[in-house]
């Protein structure tokens, strides 16, 4: 295997011309792939990271027990083009330690849906893109769409901070079924995989009911969640960028734990014109 393998920002000083980063936990699966691919023409040299971030999972989170395949995942780096996996060790990525040093605080777009369920994860997600920015100096970054939230955080964080850093979004890649791949659905026992569907079909039938209006776009995404058994943490109707859904474009976002693995999944719909009882522009 040729692909070149990272540990030290030292290392990483010697990459050639523009680089494009894909960050990642590992446990990578087709989804990673499309993500590598997309970056690969992006700029000179591909970078994927490899961290499973400790700061990111709350207590009695899944840390240990993190699906970590490492010989697997160099095969799917070099298979999807990548020039140089970034794997740091903890102390490059925590120098001080876990405790005593500076985080970056996400704000209140990082305290609503996963941030109401998980009140430390993005401000462990946004400290450890901000150090992976730092260490590789990308020219772009591409992050999946099916973490709506995280990558909506990143954009807000790069802008606030005057990270020269361009983010790139990617669209969700889904199993022929129509779930959203995550390194979490490995988790999934066969009887809780057919249930998982559940959110990708509440997610069809929301969509399909977005010109009737907000009341039956989370009516027909909450009845197909039913059909399957399935009790969602949320579903929430927002503008595009996690705001109040207004007519036009926004975002449909659900979570909801389907056995041991809590699942996440979004999709962009439209809301019609009148659909919040307003009076179309111009009337
Ligand atoms: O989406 C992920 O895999 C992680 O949250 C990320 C962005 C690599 C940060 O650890």
């Amino acid at each position: 295997m040729s692909i070149r393998v990272v540990r030290t920002a030292a290392e990483l000083r010697g990459l050639d011309g523009t680089i494009a980063l894909v960050p990642t936990m590992g446990a990578l699966h087709d989804g990673h792939v499309q993500l590598m691919k997309h970056a690969c023409p992006l700029a000179d040299t591909l970078v994927a990271s490899i961290f499973v971030n400790p700061t990111q999972f709350g207590a009695g989170e899944d840390f240990g027990e993190y699906p970590r395949t490492w010989d697997a995942d160099l095969e799917r780096c070099e298979e999807a083009g990548v020039d140089a996996v970034f794997a740091p060790e903890v102390a490059t990525m925590y120098p001080h330690g876990l405790v005593n040093q500076v985080m970056v605080d996400p704000g209140p777009l990082g305290a609503i849906l996963e941030g109401e369920q998980r009140p430390t994860h993005f401000r462990g997600v946004l400290t450890v893109v901000a150090k992976l920015f730092g260490l590789v100096r990308p020219d772009v970054a591409v992050f999946g769409e099916k973490d709506y939230q995280q990558l909506a955080l990143i954009r807000l964080m790069v802008e606030t901070l005057c990270l020269d850093v361009e983010v790139v979004g990617c669209p969700t890649v889904r199993e022929v079924d129509g779930l959203a791949m995550s390194s979490r659905n490995r988790y999934l026992t066969r009887d809780e995989r057919t249930r998982a569907v559940a959110l990708s079909q509440a997610l069809d039938a929301g969509v399909a009911a977005g010109p009737h209006g907000p009341d039956d776009v989370r009516a027909a995404a909450l009845a197909r969640l039913a059909d399957f058994g399935v009790v969602p943490d949320y579903v929430a109707l927002t503008s595009p960028d996690l705001g109040e859904p207004v007519p036009g474009e926004a975002r449909l976002l659900i979570a909801a734990r389907v056995g041991k693995p809590r699942l996440l999944d979004n999709r962009a719909l439209t809301l019609g014109p009148d659909a919040l009882g307003h009076a179309p522009e111009g009337s």
